[in-house]
């Protein structure tokens, strides 16, 4: 049986050349947001940016070293008007041909703001207090039906377009949860086409895999439909051992007729295999390390230091998102700030934070809790001279990772996260063996815990313990940690992630 702790995938030996490894296929990359923002300029010209989030963070380094076809929603109207084109994002002037699929305002909002979000994000998250929801009412299976079925549907038939007219054998790797039905329906779609048995179709799950029971909150329509779409995948990724395991008890317990293999991580249903590994997500190191030495990011480093004036730094830099537990994060600084006063004045909070989906009430309500909660700390503790927590909201990567060269302390504390890629960023660029107080609830603690300070995203008290214990530790320890955390996330970058997802299928001869 496949338990929690032991070692999977296998080691995969050889080389890690993207180009080598897809042996011709074209590669095909789905995703709910794609990897560019579009907004208009005061003079009126489009800009088309690099957009942020995780999932983009990570993909967007595989562009360099092969060619992509990205298939995403249009979500804006800029977005709506470009359609289909090459698009160059970043510095080397490598294109990527994306193309935007128009989905209707109703469609796209059941689908994004009604059961993406919230509904699968906070139940994958443990975010619901079940005593006040979820509430799934007939809206929400309006939502279900007509809003997340139908997107599937499009992404579905636009997927099934371009590997038909892909030359020759296809790797489809869809991303995430907003994509679950995708899977199954393209199955539909292609039956009985000459190109069926030419793809190779992977699915990776960026967030967490809850328990089987907790995928019972799902009325058993909706979690036998998500799990029939996932098993008409080759390939299955998760980011930890311990999601794998929770999808293989989810598969055994709700979807009836499947045989489960723990051992070799495998289900057989509807006449297939799916294979179930986990896959740790990462980040582009060198590309990263080329944005800390930018001259943009050098300028916005300065203002940083200016704003800091030679105080200790504890850094956060996340989404306005429920489940990077902002507040709990302030009452933690709070919580320290009053166990030990010696840090008067001598220590700043800075969060960098990125406003999120702010038309789920959830999310709006969040980012009222987040301003209130840095508010009461900074009426407590601030004086005249020394304002304990900076709260900055807005979308700016350099600003970000000039930040992450200063940081003494990162926190990221997260209810749960599939992985968080800022705790693997902040080291990787840091520049003063910064220390990393790390939730054990994220995918990076399954990595990182051995250079990390981890703690329980709940226990406010452990946390400012923490903060103080990272903010006072040796300059030995520091450094001990800080290589340990660089050396760690250095090894397996997002080049790693791709390699072993394809070796894994070569494998099976798909
Ligand atoms: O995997 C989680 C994720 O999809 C990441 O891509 C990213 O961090 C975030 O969620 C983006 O969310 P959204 O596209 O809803 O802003």
């Amino acid at each position: 049986m496949f338990e929690k702790g032991q070692s999977t995938p296998e080691e995969y030996p050889g080389n890690c050349e993207p180009e080598a490894l897809l042996e011709g296929r074209s590669l095909i990359v789905v995703s709910n947001r794609g990897p560019a923002s579009f907004s208009r300029d005061e003079d009126g010209t489009v800009k088309i940016q690099r957009g942020g989030g995780g999932l983009v963070t990570a993909l967007l380094g595989l562009a360099k070293s092969v060619d992509i076809s990205w298939i995403a929603a249009a979500i804006g109207d800029l977005e709506k008007e470009w359609g289909w084109g090459e698009v160059e994002i970043g510095e080397n002037g490598r294109t990527i041909d994306l193309h935007l699929i128009p989905i209707d305002e109703d469609i796209y909002n059941g689908y994004y703001n009604v059961i993406s979000n919230p509904l699968l994000w906070f139940i994958q998250h443990s975010m619901w207090d079940f005593v006040s929801g979820p509430n799934i009412n007939r809206d929400t299976w309006k939502a279900w039906d007509q809003g997340y079925a139908e997107a599937n549907r499009k992404f579905a038939q636009t997927v099934a377009q371009h590997i038909k007219a892909a030359p020759g054998r296809s790797l489809v790797m869809l991303q995430d949860y907003h994509l679950y039905l995708l899977p199954r329906m393209l199955r539909r779609l292609m039956r009985r086409t000459r190109r069926s048995r030419k793809v190779t179709l992977t699915h990776f799950v960026h967030i967490p895999w809850p328990g089987s029971e907790e995928l019972r909150i799902l009325p058993s329509r909706m979690r036998k439909e998500i799990l029939d779409g996932l098993c008409a995948v080759d390939l299955l990724g998760f980011q930890t051992r311990e999601d794998v395991l929770n999808f293989l008890q989810s598969v055994e317990s709700h979807l009836p007729g499947t045989s489960v293999n723990y051992k070799h991580r495998r289900v057989w249903y509807r006449n297939h295999a799916t294979i179930v590994c986990n896959f740790p997500i990462s980040i582009d190191v060198p590309a990263i390390k080329e944005m800390a030495g930018s001259p943009e990011t050098q300028q916005q480093r300065t203002q940083f230091e200016e704003m800091i004036k030679g105080q200790q730094l504890i850094l956060r830099v996340d989404r306005t998102d429920p489940s990077k537990n902002i507040v709990r994060g302030f009452q933690s600084f709070g919580e320290m700030l009053e166990l030990h006063p010696e840090h008067h004045g001598k220590v700043k909070f800075i969060a960098l934070l990125v406003p999120s989906r702010l038309d789920v009430d959830e999310y709006h309500d969040y980012h009222n809790k987040i301003m209130a909660a840095a508010g009461w700390v900074n009426s407590q503790f601030g004086t005249s001279e020394w304002e304990p927590i900076r709260v900055m909201i807005g979308e700016n990567y350099p600003g970000a990772v000039a930040a992450l060269q200063l940081y003494d302390v990162l926190l990221v504390n997260s209810i749960a996260d599939g992985m968080n890629l800022v705790a693997k960023e902040g080291p990787v660029v840091n520049q003063r063996d910064g220390v990393l107080v790390l939730s054990e609830r994220t995918g990076a603690s399954e990595q990182l815990e051995s250079g990390a300070l981890v703690i329980s995203p709940c226990d406010i008290y452990a946390t400012a313990e923490a903060l103080h214990q990272a903010l006072t530790m040796s300059d030995e320890e520091r450094k001990i940690r800080a290589n340990r955390l660089r050396w760690l996330v250095e090894e397996n970058d997002i080049v790693d992630w791709f390699c072993k997802q394809i070796k894994e299928i070569g494998k099976f001869g798909y």
